[in-house]
């Protein structure tokens, strides 16, 4: 259909056909679904009459051919303008091969590979009968007391903006047409990331310098990428909520950034006006979300209870309405549904697909690229082949390795650590005590793993936290280990054995009782359906670990917020002078984190030479160029990420310590040398001015380089303009 049969569609729909287009409903609504008898709870629960779903747009969290096949067919038996439903879930790391989740992904530093997992989630999904999946989701993040850091690719705008796009060419390909890609829905617009507290929908408060300096970017580049759709976030931003936000939703995502998709509100996010305080009642709350220009209602009734009346008294103009219908109907549109409501739904191909070796064998590559090792003394780690190992532990053989928003993934699927080991170590050298949750561990339990521990040669400690300890809903304001698993560190370190820990869990953890005690320390977060053979071919040296944390592990949740791309401030602590009083520090620790942004460890060593610079000048016409040799020095092939950071010494605005530029990852033989070839060019100096103009400053710079934002190698040039 193209653009005027479109807008004769919307003027053929009555108002309040209209409106019911713009409503969302999970599956338990609709006929063909269940039986009819089920549907009358939820209809009355929402106070929805069933001529609004026969009318509604669009549907969520609903899953698999049949299913989708069954509704999509009865809803139109009983459309009468036949207009299909769009079906929507949120398949953020995978369908049901699951992928690491988002920050793990993050630390893989690797775009190719992350785009590839959304383009497999993406053709599971529409196998499925999936339309949109809600995702990306790119809200940057610097508290992990958060739960949904899990699902953030961390704290740099650069990187995430790099992430967003990539999974939006994923999931989304060139031609939304394709039946086997799905339209994406950049999310949680906007700085959800910034809770205060780190508190599940916490306010938001921020400078919008500071908010589009850092937290805008990501969602900017998912458009630029040609995301579909945008998701509002459940906080507010500058006193507003983001669901009722003309400035935001209007004054930026549309008119500045011209964004003429569609953009829905999240679950129940436009009542949740009320409670916010700037509406009064559903109507207030449907005004003010119709205003801001929220396209669909998630599962509240606002719009379709208040919306006509709003209308017919003139406070919204009915045009308002038709622009909103006109966006959804033309994503209906490009992504073909007009012409096949079924689209790609196709329950033989579906079972041929989904969870397939291919896609499997992708989410394992993904997996081993995500590790992180963040400590390894005396070379515990790899494991050698003539070692006793004893694995202990509530992780040794849990299949709960899939991270939040696992969609259809099945945990049992997946194999566990202890499983993976045992089938790739000799007869007899790998000895298991298991079977512990992750909160207690008892005494029976603590006395088979000493046994074990003291036949051992080496032990390994598989620890972490619970699922369900991170993802929506799950702030800690403690963000150690569970204590029994501290306890249990402690215990196994009386043994006298060494020790390698690796951790299972969905967010920067507090180490306390862990990384001064572990000899080798392998970060895997939750590693998603191959998880535990990627994790075992690392611990034997197989894989030699490449990882990079994109968001940086506190000391403590005292240090919190601790980023990277700090500012400076007027009494900067200078790390050589402990003792000194007046400046920016703590008396109680140091500032910097335990384990910085970047940082990562290989079973390889890598040596830096200074680097080169093609001038140490330069202008908006000659772009700098930085070549920095890197030798491998180990004994192991590996890759390494070089980074490149910048500081601007002196702005219109203080600007941070460093900012993450560039980076070039580097896969290096045992002896072998490579070139990472950077260009720094004017673009990459802009900020946000006082004034919010974006533009760079002629002056000094320094340049940093090295594997990671703590041990690097700077040096200095100028950007010299013609007026400077
Ligand atoms: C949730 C989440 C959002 C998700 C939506 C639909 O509350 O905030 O990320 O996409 O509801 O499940």
């Amino acid at each position: 259909m193209n653009h005027e049969s479109l807008l004769e569609l919307v003027n053929e729909m009555t108002l309040e056909e209209k409106v019911a287009q713009l409503q969302q409903l999970t599956a338990a609504f609709y006929r063909g679904a269940q039986t009819d008898s089920a549907i009358t709870g939820p209809l009355e629960e929402l106070g929805i009459d069933q001529n609004t779903v026969d009318a509604s747009g669009s549907i969520l969290g609903l899953s698999g051919a049949e299913a989708v096949i069954a509704i999509q067919k009865t809803y139109l038996e009983n459309s009468r303008l036949g207009i299909p439903l769009l079906f929507m879930a949120d398949i953020v790391h995978g369908l049901k091969t699951i992928f690491p989740i988002p920050l793990a992904i993050g630390a893989s530093w690797d775009m190719e590979l992350a785009e590839k997992s959304a383009e497999i989630a993406a053709k599971e999904s529409a196998v499925s009968g999936i339309h949109v999946t809600f995702a990306p989701m790119v809200d940057l993040v610097r508290d992990p007391r958060w739960g949904r850091v899990m699902e953030s690719t961390g704290e740099d705008p650069h990187l995430n903006s790099l992430f967003a796009k990539a999974f939006v060419r994923g999931f989304q390909g060139d031609d939304l047409k394709d039946p086997e890609r799905i339209a994406a829905c950049v999310k949680h617009f906007a700085a959800y990331g910034a809770a205060e507290g780190g508190r599940e929908y916490n306010t938001v408060d921020m400078s919008e310098r500071q908010m589009r300096e850092y937290y805008l970017p990501a969602y900017k580049a998912a458009l630029d990428e040609g995301c579909a759709m945008v998701m509002t976030s459940f906080n507010t931003v500058d006193g507003i909520p983001a669901s009722g936000n003309e400035k935001l939703m209007r004054g930026i995502l549309r008119d500045e950034w011209g964004f003429d998709g569609v953009l829905i509100s999240d679950w129940a996010a436009i009542r949740e006006l009320i409670a916010h305080g700037t509406a009064e009642d559903d109507k207030e709350a449907a005004y003010r979300a119709m205003r801001a220009g929220v396209d669909i209602e998630m599962m509240t009734p606002c719009y379709v209870h208040h919306l006509p009346e709003l209308v017919q008294i003139g406070a919204i103009d009915e045009k308002m309405i038709d622009e909103a219908v006109y966006r959804v109907l033309h994503l209906k549109e490009q992504l073909g549904l007009f012409e096949n409501p079924l689209r790609g739904a196709d329950p033989v191909r579906e079972k041929e697909i989904v969870f397939c070796e291919e896609h499997r064998n992708v989410s394992y590559e993904l997996a081993a690229k995500s590790c992180v090792l963040l400590k390894n003394e005396d070379q515990v780690l790899p494991l050698k082949n003539e070692q006793k190992v004893a694995l202990i532990g509530p992780y040794a053989d849990s299949h709960d390795i899939l991270g939040w928003w696992s969609a259809e993934g099945v945990k049992e699927d997946a194999a566990t650590l202890g499983s993976a080991l045992g089938a790739k170590m000799e007869q007899g050298k790998l000895m298991t005590s298991a079977g512990f949750s992750t909160k207690h561990i008892s005494a029976e339990q603590l006395a088979h793993a000493r046994e074990l521990a003291n036949q051992a040669d080496v032990i390994v400690l598989a620890l972490g936290e619970d699922s369900a300890m991170s993802g929506e809903g799950a702030s800690r304001t403690n963000i150690q280990l569970p204590e029994a698993q501290i306890q249990l560190v402690q215990e196994m370190k009386k043994t006298g054995k060494k020790i390698a820990v690796v951790l299972f869990n969905g967010r920067p953890l507090d180490l306390h009782g862990v990384y001064d005690e572990a000899d080798a320390i392998l970060e895997a977060w939750f590693p998603g359906s191959e998880g535990g053979r990627a994790v075992a071919d690392i611990l034997l040296g197989q894989v030699n670990p490449s990882g990079k944390l994109t968001m940086s592990f506190p000391r403590s949740v005292g240090q919190v917020p601790v980023y990277y791309n700090r500012f400076n401030t007027g009494r900067p602590m200078d790390p050589a002078k402990t003792g000194e009083r007046y400046v920016s520090h703590y008396i109680d620790s140091p500032n910097e984190p335990l384990l910085p942004f970047g940082f990562g460890l290989s079973y390889s060593a890598f040596s830096y030479e200074e680097p080169i610079f093609s001038s140490l000048e330069m202008t908006a016409e000659e772009p700098l160029r930085v070549q920095v040799k890197v030798t491998n020095t180990g004994e192991h092939a590996g890759t390494e990420t070089v980074q490149l950071y910048i500081r601007d010494i002196s702005g219109e605005v203080v600007r941070p310590l460093m900012e993450l530029k560039d980076y070039a990852r580097l896969h290096l033989q045992p002896g072998e040398s490579g070139i990472a070839d950077f260009t720094v060019d004017e673009a990459q100096l802009r900020y946000h001015h006082s004034d919010l103009t974006y533009t760079s400053d002629p002056g000094r710079f320094q340049l940093f380089v090295g594997p990671n934002s703590r041990d690097t190698l700077s040096s200095e040039f100028t950007f010299v303009t013609s007026f400077s």
